[in-house]
């Protein structure tokens, strides 16, 4: 698929699947949320490239209690869809997490496997606790058993495309949740 042609970009917009406004009140109460629990700790957001890059910078601005933020990315390797693989971490954390509480803000939760790799490596540095906040939830399609502290929204088996979400690298700037349309059928 050639997504730098606008028509073609276009069609792979299927049907918005969560609202701009939708996604700013669910943000919002997470903020408020997070605020309330962490407020007089110290307290690292990290984020997981590249996906979560959108919802970490909406969220962190709805919390209002003093808070770092640091990146790491990680890149996951699986032949087809055996639950054996590895996940490596191509960009770690500068920060030292057993100074902090972490939480983990993540774009969205499919299998878990990337996930639960990352989990155990920042648990096995020992922060002062560590939770995890995803954007969506796809629990139908989980094959490790792996659950977010907080999920703003539980969505179907669909492959969904923006707010950082990406399908080839393109639609990551759409303002909201669009469910992406194979079109011609054709892969990435
Ligand atoms: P998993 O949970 O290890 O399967 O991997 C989750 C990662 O796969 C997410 O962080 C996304 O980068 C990507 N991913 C999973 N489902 C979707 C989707 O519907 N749209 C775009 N990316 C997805
Ligand atoms: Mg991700």
């Amino acid at each position: 698929m050639n997504f730098a042609d606008p028509e073609t970009y276009r069609s792979g917009i299927n049907r918005v699947l969560i609202s701009e406004d939708e996604i700013k009140e669910a943000i919002k109460k997470a903020g408020k949320m997070i605020s309330d629990s962490y407020d007089g700790r110290p307290l690292l957001l990290v984020s997981v490239l590249k996906g979560a890059f959108v919802f970490l910078a909406d969220l962190c601005r709805a919390v209002d209690v003093p808070c770092e933020i640091d990146f790491m990315e990680a890149k996951s390797y699986y032949a087809d869809t055996k639950s054996s693989g590895s996940v490596a971490i191509t960009m770690d954390l500068k920060h030292d997490i057993s100074k902090y509480h972490v939480i983990i803000v993540e774009d969205i939760i499919d299998t878990g496997r990337t996930l639960s790799e990352v989990i155990k490596l920042l648990k096995a540095r020992e922060p002062l606790s560590l939770r995890v906040i995803t954007l969506l939830d796809k629990p139908s399609r989980r094959v490790v058993e792996l659950e977010a502290d907080y999920s703003l929204f539980t969505i179907p088996d669909l492959f969904v495309i923006g707010y950082g979400l990406d399908y080839g690298e393109y639609y990551r700037n759409l303002p909201y949740i669009a469910e992406y349309s194979e079109g011609g059928g054709e892969d990435a």
